[in-house]
């Protein structure tokens, strides 16, 4: 397992100190973060948006999704829809937001290949899954230089057509925040911790963060 993991009480706020910091050593004009999907995003993404000390100046942050499920953007299901009600919404004007829309993917595709990623936040499934790279999935062998892919999950565990990050976009970002919660992760935490080749054991970077609570650390 690659990187820094650290066990703590409010992943939430843990997870809006990284984005601080990754601000705090920005070097380009404008800062991307990849968004995710979830209920642990959720919570992140609504934290972030009431960190009211935060040094993020969002009018200086391009915001892009590393996984996007293929319904319309106000979908219930969207992770764009999460993004706008947890967050967008709330921190004021953003200098670009680029929804992932499946009927664009090769667009989308050279759109994350031609930026610097500061920050890519994951989830991780009881699958150990993250962003939409599903175990067994066609998406986890994409070609190389390939950053954003179609995919489903092969298993059916996992609903509805995606579009999601490589692990070619996810190893280019600058800061990777994985972002783990809850008894119902220990399992698939402990796979990518003991080595198993799982999607989420593919985040191959140094400097990948991962964020866990002690009940998904098994603490
Ligand atoms: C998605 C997400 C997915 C998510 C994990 C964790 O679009 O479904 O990107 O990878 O991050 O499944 O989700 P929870 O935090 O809800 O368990």
């Amino acid at each position: 397992m690659q990187g820094d993991l650290r066990i703590v009480g409010d992943v939430a706020a843990a997870f809006c100190d990284v984005v601080a910091d990754a601000w705090e050593s920005r070097t380009g004009d404008l800062f991307t973060i990849a968004l995710s999907g979830g209920d642990t995003a959720r919570r992140c993404y609504e934290a972030l948006a009431r960190h009211a000390d935060t040094p993020v100046d969002w009018s200086e942050v391009r915001v892009v999704w590393g996984d996007e499920r293929c319904v319309p953007l106000d979908h219930e299901d969207s992770n764009h829809r999460l993004a706008q009600e947890a967050l967008l919404r709330s921190v004021g004007p953003v200098a670009e937001i680029h929804p992932m829309r499946c009927d664009v993917a090769d667009a989308y595709d050279r759109l994350v290949a031609g930026i610097d990623l500061d920050v890519v936040h994951l989830g991780l499934g009881p699958d150990a899954h993250t962003a939409s790279l599903f175990p067994g999935s066609p998406a986890l062998d994409a070609p190389a230089g390939r950053f954003v892919v179609p995919n489903e999950d092969p298993l059916g565990n996992n609903p509805l057509p995606r579009l999601t990050f490589t692990t070619a976009a996810i190893a280019a970002a600058r800061t990777v925040v994985v972002t783990v919660e809850g008894a119902s992760k220990r399992e698939a935490l402990d796979r990518v911790r003991a080595g198993e080749d799982v999607p989420a054991a593919r985040i191959d970077r140094p400097g990948v963060v991962w964020l866990t609570d002690p009940a998904a650390a098994g603490s």
